[in-house]
């Protein structure tokens, strides 16, 4: 068999046990292979204790991979040492004997077992468990649950709470918020909290009624009483009258919803004037798509205060 192009630096992972090394490494390159050998070294030949040595794997699956080919790997030796002296037996006998209590595995469980063996320094109870993925995610229901009911028995955010359902938001989207905070649960401090509880500024609305008017107002420039277009413009017409002299959030807000669904198909282009249906029909669109960003502000004033209060919570 021709040897690997890198077999130099397999050799060094495995015997340079003296230096520190970053090794990077695609997928079923053979590293595991390399950090069996190197742990083996360690032990085998430099008679370092298991107990002493930390290999850490991201999944539970490495782990168990890496302590059972461990196993294996010290049980050939002890088995049959074959040219090696007799203590390489001692040595993987002892291996095999630390290997179930050997800190090999999660970052997780490396991380527990610090915190375990050493819970005064850090400031915890004695008895803490480390939550998997299934465990971690109850245990996430079980807050957002409680959460939930806080936020809307909370009189202070009562409005923001209103606006932002009838913007579109759901409870299922704070939840997502809620989660996606209690991942980076590390930044809020620094990233969320500062500046305090945002204030809600409510964006004006009041240039789309002007924008609204002008356009409808173009309406006199058709030649035929029927064509079809004209009953956009009365709805245009129609949904400025409505909403124009709201001044409370929540009717402004249900005006910006009701202007996405006005449309602006039909009518005949030879009722208007040559090029004044597409100039309006473009106008209208312009107009919608103002409406749409005006209520993006509105949501996103909403949502602030909604999100900082999930954030204090987390
Ligand atoms: N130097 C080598 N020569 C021949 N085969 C090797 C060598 N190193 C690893 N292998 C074999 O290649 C396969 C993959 O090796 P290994 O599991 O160590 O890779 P890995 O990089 O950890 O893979 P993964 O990314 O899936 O975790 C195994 O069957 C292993 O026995
Ligand atoms: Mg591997």
């Amino acid at each position: 068999m021709t040897a690997l192009r890198d077999e130099a630096a397999r050799d060094r992972i495995r015997d340079d046990t003296g230096s520190t090394l970053f090794v990077d490494a695609g997928a079923g390159s053979g590293k595991t292979k390399s950090l069996i050998d190197r742990v083996t070294t360690l032990a085998l030949v430099d008679g370092v204790s298991l107990r002493n040595i930390a290999a850490v794997t991201f999944t539970e699956k490495a782990g168990a991979e890496l302590r059972d080919r461990l196993r294996a790997n010290f049980e050939t030796v002890w088995k049959d040492p074959g040219e090696g002296p007799e203590e390489d037996r001692a040595r993987a006998a002892a291996a095999l004997e630390d290997l179930d209590g050997a800190a090999i595995g999660t970052l997780h469980s490396f991380a527990q077992r610090i915190l375990t063996r050493h819970p005064i320094e850090a400031g915890l109870p004695p008895l803490i468990e480390v939550l998997d993925e299934v465990g971690s995610s109850v245990a996430f229901d079980g807050r957002w649950s409680v959460m939930q009911r806080e936020l809307l028995d909370d009189e202070s955010l009562a409005q923001p709470v209103r606006l932002a359902l009838a913007a579109g938001v759901r409870l299922e989207h704070l939840r997502s918020l809620a989660r996606a905070f209690q991942s980076d649960w590390d930044l809020i401090e620094d990233r969320v909290l500062p500046g305090g509880p945002p204030t809600v500024t409510l964006p004006d609305v009041r240039r789309l009624f002007d924008d609204a008017r002008d356009i409808a107002a173009r309406e006199g420039e058709c030649g035929d009483p029927d064509d079809k277009f004209l009953a956009r413009l009365g709805a245009l017409t129609a949904w400025a009258d409505e909403y124009a002299d709201a001044d409370d959030a929540e009717n402004q807000l249900a005006g910006l919803v009701a202007a996405q669904e006005l449309t602006w198909s039909h009518g005949q282009r030879g009722k208007w004037p040559a090029g004044a249906l597409e100039a309006i029909r473009g106008g209208c669109k312009e107009w919608q798509e103002q409406a749409r960003q005006v209520l993006a502000q509105f949501t996103n004033a909403t949502l602030r205060p909604l999100a900082y209060w999930v954030a204090n919570q987390v």
